[in-house]
């Protein structure tokens, strides 16, 4: 195999045809679709189901807190991961990636997205500091209002780490760089 490799280069630039069979293309391939039927299992489907006692990535098992940000319908106060630089640095990205958008780089509900928002606008995230935790969590998870779930796009780690983040957000707000303290709200 890795002697064809260049020989199939070579003929490519050569500008030569080579037969589709060849080149295994997945559109050729032999494959079989969804629902098609099977001659190699006994129960003559082609699909197959999830081998007993899988369960979902998301089906709540273990610490209700840690995959739902609620414990007995009550939103948990405390981020039940450890919080360390990794952890925030995921979060600033996820973040990045998945919140900004809306909620704005900063958390503050100013962005582009927000700007051109008919229905409803994001609010800023800044204001939300007296919520505990497992609000943020929750809304990532569930979805908020006109706000859609975002489990989809972050699993339980990312969620976790997106909430310490937000919190590090509302932590910075009105701090001076290099400066221990915030701000008093006069001076902001
Ligand atoms: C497509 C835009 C959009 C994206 C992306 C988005 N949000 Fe939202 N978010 C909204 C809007 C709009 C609301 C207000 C919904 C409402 O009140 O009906 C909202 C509401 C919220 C709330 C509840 C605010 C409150 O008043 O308590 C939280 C918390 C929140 N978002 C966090 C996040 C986080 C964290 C992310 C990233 C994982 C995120 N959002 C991604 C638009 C967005």
């Amino acid at each position: 195999m890795r002697k064809l490799i260049p020989a199939v280069g070579l003929l490519a630039l050569a500008g030569c045809e080579i037969p589709s069979e060849f080149l295994q293309r997945m559109e050729t391939q032999s494959k079989y679709e969804y629902y098609e039927a099977s001659e190699f299992w006994a129960d003559g489907r082609s699909m197959r189901a999830p081998p007993e006692g899988s369960i979902p990535r998301e089906a709540k098992v273990g610490n209700p807190g840690m995959t739902t940000g609620r414990i007995n319908g009550a939103l948990v106060s405390a981020i039940p991961v450890p919080v360390d630089k990794r952890v925030l640095l995921l979060g600033q990205k996820k973040y990045g990636i998945v919140c900004a958008q809306c909620h704005g780089v900063l958390g503050d509900g100013n962005s582009i997205v927000a700007e051109n928002m008919g229905l409803r606008l994001p609010p800023s995230l800044l204001d939300l500091s007296s919520k505990p935790v497992g609000h943020f969590y929750a809304a990532i998870n569930e979805g908020y209002g006109v706000m859609p779930s975002f489990s989809g796009e972050l699993d339980t780690e990312e969620r976790w780490a997106v909430v310490a983040y937000v919190r590090a957000l509302q932590a910075a707000r009105g701090t001076r760089a290099g400066a221990e303290q915030p701000l008093p709200q006069e001076n902001r």
